[in-house]
């Protein structure tokens, strides 16, 4: 029997399972993680907000993406009522997951994206030496490097800035001849050469999983979706706001639509989308 206050609250917060899950990134690779949070969560309501205005924050300042993610959450926890938010983006959790979890700290959950990355890699004996692909700014941060290092001392890491690939995805460049160009230059870096394993440093880049593949036959290849998903199930699984009612209302809001970003929602979230316009900076 399932207890009538584990229904309607989070010890201390006010919020209640019903409440929906918050999700966002710079424009629509965060779809990826919605997808995969949709999978494994699938009685949750999600709210996804796609800052395509802005897209890419990659080369970015951090104090701009700060802005932006800042402005992001007060909507989906003020306006669209949220139980948690989701950084479903590297660049914007490199830029302002510490911004947001100390502005947040005990009233919502905030769940970035490179943490549970962090630790699916380092919980993996066979992964000596890793290379990470991620925007500019995902990279300049350091913060994969400084997790790693904090964390697996004795683990080699070897960063490269990929700035062609999330605006190449974004703009439907993949599975062709300009993406096998784009990736054979980056991927040819000389230090990948003895990598075991590739993180994936950016939400958009899962789906040019398989080509990277192509060129790391028997490397392991990390990427943000499942493990996040997980990380997101155990946190509200110990807020105790898990939903137990199926919804079928998830929403998707962009700041800038254009119809070519609808149609790649389906390569992203596996099913066409509804984008509907939200412009927070009017
Ligand atoms: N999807 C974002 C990430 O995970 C990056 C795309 C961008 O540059 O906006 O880093």
């Amino acid at each position: 029997m399932i207890c009538l206050s584990r229904l309607n609250k989070i010890q201390g917060s006010g919020m209640t399972v019903n409440q929906p899950i918050g999700i966002f990134d710079s424009g629509i690779g965060g779809l990826t993680v919605a997808a995969a949070i949709g999978r494994l969560l699938p009685q949750e309501q999600l709210i996804y907000f796609g800052d395509t205005a802005h897209v890419p924050y990659g080369d970015k300042s951090v104090e701009l993406i700060g802005s932006y993610a800042e402005r992001i959450t007060e909507f989906l926890l003020h306006e669209q009522k949220c139980k948690a938010i989701v950084i479903a983006c590297n660049t914007a959790s490199a830029a302002a997951y510490s911004l947001l979890r100390d502005r947040y700290k005990g009233s919502v959950p905030v769940i970035n994206v490179i943490d549970p990355m962090i630790e699916a890699v380092i919980a993996d004996d066979d992964i000596k030496s890793v290379g990470i692909i991620a925007t500019k700014t995902t990279i300049a941060s350091g913060t994969y490097q400084e997790k790693f290092s904090r964390r697996k001392p004795q683990l080699l890491f070897h960063p490269l800035a990929t700035p062609l690939l999330a605006s190449m995805i974004e703009e439907g460049f993949y599975n062709d001849n300009i993406s096998s160009a784009v990736l054979e230059e980056y991927l040819s870096y000389e230090p990948f050469k003895s990598i075991d394993g590739l993180v994936l440093a950016c939400t958009h880049y899962p789906l040019i999983k398989k080509e990277i593949n192509h060129f790391f036959n028997q490397k392991l290849l990390f990427d943000s979706a499942e493990v996040v998903a997980s990380k997101l199930k155990k946190i509200l699984e110990a807020e105790s706001l898990i939903s137990l009612e199926r919804k079928n209302t998830n929403r998707f809001y962009v700041s800038d639509f254009t119809q070519s970003f609808e149609h790649s929602t389906k390569i992203f979230f596996g099913k066409q989308v509804n984008l509907e316009l939200m412009n927070l900076w009017k």
